[in-house]
């Protein structure tokens, strides 16, 4: 891969529902596929030179889906943390999850915390998951943080109380699946990232396809305002 590869991607990572529903398969079954999907597309994106990877898993909003669809998708966390961190480690990636621990079911949040202390001292790269992640609540909640340690909002203090800090600002902000919103994702953080929608559903959304979006980044002129 030459040119210009971005430090940081972040991807919505949508479809998963239609691309069951066009097969005539139930949603989890989407889910199943989104959830494989994602493990092989990380794997690319960190071979690819990206420093840190971000990933919409589950939106605070989504919490309001119906609870067979809700169980499908913590049942498919589980596993991925159970059975993902070890290789994580082995391949030197760090395990980050971002959102509301309070909305994550207590079982799952205890293996999200065992994978993110399993992976802690990973350097090749940052995995980030966002479940029960919403941006605004998280800008709301890093106000709340700095006026509690009585700190000065600075915007140096204010990006490390995110749930991001530490992190850079997004250079490369993909999402799958026809809609072109960003669905309450990396508010602060995306600021000025380069947008890049896929028709694609998140299933088949290939290596390949991730390609033609770093190809697509490398060729845009990032101004940042200035001539
Ligand atoms: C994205 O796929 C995954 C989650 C939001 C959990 P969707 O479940 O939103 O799939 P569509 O948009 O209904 O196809
Ligand atoms: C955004 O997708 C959240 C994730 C992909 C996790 P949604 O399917 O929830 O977004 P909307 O409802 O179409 O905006
Ligand atoms: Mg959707």
């Amino acid at each position: 891969m030459s040119g210009k590869i971005p430090r940081h991607v972040a991807v919505i990572m949508d479809g998963n529902g239609r691309w069951a529903k066009k097969r005539l398969l139930p949603r989890a079954a989407g889910h199943r596929a989104g959830l494989t999907r994602m493990i092989g597309l990380s794997d690319h994106i960190f071979a690819c030179g990206v420093e840190y990877c971000t990933l919409f898993a589950l939106s605070a909003e989504n919490l309001a889906r119906p609870k067979e669809e809700l169980d499908a998708l913590f049942a498919l966390f589980c596993e991925y943390f159970s059975e993902y961190a070890e290789p994580l480690k082995e391949k030197g990636i760090r395990l980050k999850t971002l959102g509301d621990p309070a909305l994550v079911p207590e079982n799952v949040r205890k293996l999200m915390r065992e994978a993110e202390e399993k992976t802690r001292l990973g350097e090749r790269g940052t995995l980030s998951l966002a479940i029960g992640y919403g941006g605004r609540q998280d800008i709301v909640r890093a106000c709340g943080l700095l006026a509690q340690k009585g700190e000065p909002v600075t915007a140096e203090n204010f990006a490390a109380a995110l749930s991001t800090g530490g992190m850079p600002a997004v250079d490369l902000l993909i999402r799958t699946g026809k809609e072109k919103r960003l669905s309450n994702f990396l508010l602060y953080e995306a600021a000025y990232a380069e947008l890049y929608f896929s028709d694609l559903y998140f299933p088949d959304f290939s290596d390949e396809a991730f390609d033609s979006a770093l190809a697509e980044f490398a060729r845009r002129d990032r101004r940042f305002g200035k001539l």
